[in-house]
């Protein structure tokens, strides 16, 4: 099939090391099918579903159907992300090795916060996952960490009387897990790196040699904490939006490579779970759709990064990472590719009810952003042109 890249620019399929589909367990929020649909309008050829569904993602019997599901509905590589422990629970740790076994073939693993309470359970995690040559990834998101009613840091968060949500719950944990891994000669990946101090522990520890690589999402590139101001639960997100300040630094660190790569924590709510009061409201945001256009608003310049520079933030470094053998390399002229055609003369003003994603929870709405995906193509079969998608 010839498609027609109105001159824009190619580039190696996206990889999204962080996305939350919600099936199984909240379908009325997002499915396999429909996050699918949203990642190839948003160039994604790969996408790493997270394992906090209901059930938990913590056997090679629900990894496997995860992919199988993905594969059937053909848009994107859907690659599920295993559970470091068993259930809601998490006390005792998971089957890695059947997961990293299986069908699915699980690449990285993940427990939303248990181990954040347990560094005995996350040195266990990190030594069994090394033996694997497997990748534990990190959410040093827990405000319960913290001892006492530390003001989520910033005079907007403290005027308004938000709860604690301190830049010392995750800057502690990446702490703690660099030297955990360190020890364990593990691997370590820090999931949405959101201050500028963990910026300069992840400096320290690359200086280190230790195996630990981090993404940011756009969300916290673009967007700072006076986004609260309205109290609008859009804006509530884990980690929270932070200063100023820190999205420069992280901008920064994505430019230099301390930051490795993007992720969008792709993450639907129900309308329901998000218009209540803010302190009751879950927290997540949408981002497959929008995660090029707000790098391109935010890192790319003649100070940030060139389209090389995306290429490899977007695609390159988090198919490293997970070690996706054919994403993201030089390509032989017939082989089938991974590929996404970008226009970056494009602008286009976001509508949350235009999204693919079965939710409309993003907080870009309305704005207008600068450039487009054009087309998305999967081992050569074209999978959006034009936004739309193209089912097999
Ligand atoms: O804000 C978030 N929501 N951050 C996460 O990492 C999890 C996600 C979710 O599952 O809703
Ligand atoms: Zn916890
Ligand atoms: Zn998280
Ligand atoms: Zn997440």
């Amino acid at each position: 099939e010839r498609v027609d890249g109105h001159g824009g620019v190619l580039l190696p399929g996206f990889v999204d090391l962080h996305t939350h589909l919600r099936e199984p367990g909240r379908e009325d929020t997002e499915t396999i099918e429909t996050g699918s649909a949203a990642a190839a309008l948003g160039g994604y050829t790969a996408v790493f579903a997270m394992a906090n569904t209901d059930p938990v993602a913590d056997s090679a019997v629900l990894t496997d159907h995860v992919w199988a599901r993905g594969q059937k509905v053909g848009l994107v590589d859907v690659h599920p992300v295993g559970a470091v422990t068993v259930g809601l629970e998490g006390t005792h740790l998971a089957e890695l090795g059947a997961m990293a076994d299986g069908v699915a073939q699980v690449k990285m693993f993940s427990d939303d916060g248990k181990c954040v309470h347990d560094p005995l359970l996350m040195r266990r995690a990190l030594e069994y996952a090394s033996g694997l040559g497997v990748l534990i990834a990190q959410h040093a998101e827990e405000p319960r960490l913290t001892v006492g009613a530390i003001a989520h840091e910033g005079p907007t968060a403290a005027r308004l009387g938000l709860a604690g949500w301190p830049r010392s719950a995750e800057e502690s944990i990446v702490a703690r897990d660099a030297i955990l891994a360190r020890d364990a000669g593990a691997r370590v990946h820090i999931c949405h790196a959101s201050t500028a101090g963990t910026v300069e522990l992840l400096r320290w520890a690359k200086a280190q040699g230790i195996a630990i690589t981090a993404e940011v999402t756009p969300h916290h590139l673009l967007l700072d904490d006076s986004r609260l101001q309205t109290y609008d639960a859009v804006n509530k997100v884990n980690p929270p939006l932070r200063e100023s300040s820190d999205c420069v630094a992280l901008r920064q660190a994505l430019v230099d490579g301390v930051i490795d790569c993007v992720a969008t924590d792709h993450a639907p709510h129900a309308e329901q779970d998000k218009c209540c009061e803010f302190a009751q409201a879950r927290p997540g945001m949408l981002g497959l759709q929008t995660a090029l256009s707000v790098i391109a608003a935010t890192v790319v310049g003649p100070d940030g990064l060139d389209w090389r520079g995306v290429a490899r933030v977007l695609s390159e470094r988090p198919a490293e990472i997970v070690g996706l053998p054919d994403q993201g390399r030089p390509i032989a002229v017939g082989e089938p590719a991974n590929l996404t055609v970008v226009d970056p003369d494009a602008e286009w003003t976001v509508s949350r009810s235009a999204l693919a994603s079965l939710s409309a929870n993003t907080p870009f709405d309305t704005m207008t952003l600068p450039a487009r995906v054009v087309a998305t193509v999967l081992r050569g079969r074209v999978t959006a042109l034009d936004g739309q998608v193209r089912y097999r």
